[in-house]
């Protein structure tokens, strides 16, 4: 998670955002320097424009245009990650007391931000096919939720896509009574198996939607640059709150992550990243399948987050210190829950921060823990 503790090198980390070796550290350290040398003091300075660099916003449109979203640069609004989006969007939309829907369970930060702008949150339960939107009609009616939270690609934590007719009715239904959906498209393009599903967002013709990106897990979580897509007139009071709040995201990052982009690196960068994670996902399910028989959990089809049931009567909260104690470390269900009692049968586990052998070695240590609690 991000901003926790940091673990002993014996200890196998399933947690985590992705993994540190995978990042082109001399990449990037090179299209720093040609940056600086092109462009001098002025990729120094604050930028023109607090909604972000308009070439960046222009690439990040083109990226977007390859899985379906049809955007321009006017609509784009750079953000210190995609957390600073949903920050931004809660300031000027949610006032204390008001109501937001969330799938339950869901990102653990988005949920402690939103509770700390006073939202009162409701849960939509989650399936295999994402967010169940049988539901969504009579909870709509019932709470008058001033917006609606949704992760429909490998959702943190259940790892679960939102189907393509699930996207539909969750649109015209939130369309229907005038709900704002916020997008969390965190991990979108690291897709390991079957064929994307369209974003909601690629729905949208009426700026319902407010689709967040980020480059944290497709690239870098240390350059804080992701993005919100946003139309109509409550764009521009989310530039303002942005420009207010830092007066912009780091204008010299935002030139190399776009010369990153333009040079073809990132797209190098991410097929790359895409083996690697499709082969570590590919080995947890082996070592899950061998050694938690009794585990049930779905294969994620992307994204970094393997969902695991654990066996009758094994509690994650005690799996978690017992996993511990035998050095690996995995997320508690309860973390993802508003109530944290509903997680009790959970855990979490990112497949993409160790490799394969490390991999195996703590799915054997995790079974062991397991073991000792029947
Ligand atoms: C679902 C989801 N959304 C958003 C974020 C925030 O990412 P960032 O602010 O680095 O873009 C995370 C980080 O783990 C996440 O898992």
């Amino acid at each position: 998670m991000p901003g926790s503790e940091p673990l002993g090198p014996n200890v196998i980390a399933f947690t985590g955002v992705g993994d540190p070796a995978a990042y082109p550290v001399a990449e990037f350290g090179r299209t720093l320097r040609q940056v600086l040398v092109r462009e001098g003091a002025a990729a120094l300075s604050y930028g023109p424009d607090p909604a972000g660099d308009e070439s960046l916003r222009r690439t990040i449109t083109q990226l977007l245009a390859s899985q379906g979203i049809s955007t321009s640069p006017e609509s784009v609004l750079v953000t210190s990650g995609s957390q600073q989006a949903l920050a931004l969007v809660c300031q000027v939309l949610v006032r204390p007391g008001d109501t937001v829907l969330v799938e339950e369970p869901t990102y653990d930060l988005a949920l402690r931000l939103l509770r700390a702008a006073g939202a009162q949150l409701i849960g939509i339960p989650v399936d295999t096919h994402g967010l169940r939107v049988d539901v969504l009609e009579r909870l709509l009616e019932q709470h008058r939720p001033r917006l609606l939270y949704v992760v429909p690609n490998f959702q943190n934590p259940t790892g679960a896509t939102l189907s393509g007719p699930r996207r539909h009715a969750l649109l015209a239904t939130a369309r229907a009574h005038g709900v704002p959906v916020f997008e969390d498209d965190f991990a979108g393009d690291l897709r390991y198996s079957g064929r994307a599903t369209p974003a909601i967002k690629s729905l949208d013709d009426g700026g319902h939607v407010l689709y967040a990106g980020t480059f944290s897990k497709l690239l870098m979580p240390g350059l804080r640059v992701g993005y919100l897509v946003v139309d109509g007139p409550i764009r521009r009071r989310l530039v303002e709150t942005k420009q207010v709040t830092d007066l912009g995201t780091s204008l010299l990052l935002q030139r190399a992550l776009d010369r990153f982009v333009t040079v073809g690196r990132y797209q190098a960068n991410l097929r790359r990243t895409t083996r690697l994670y499709r082969e570590r996902r590919d080995t947890l399910r082996s070592a899950l399948t061998e050694h938690l028989p009794d585990a049930r959990f779905a294969l994620p089809a992307g994204g970094l987050f393997c969902w695991v049931a654990l066996p009758a009567g094994v509690r994650s909260d005690a799996l978690v210190r017992a996993a511990r104690d035998r050095g690996v470390d995995v997320a508690p269900g309860s973390r993802f829950f508003l109530d944290p009692t509903h997680g009790a049968g959970h855990v979490r586990l990112n497949f993409a921060v160790q490799p394969p052998e490390r991999i195996t070695t703590g799915v054997r240590r995790l079974a062991a823990a397991t073991n000792s609690l029947r």
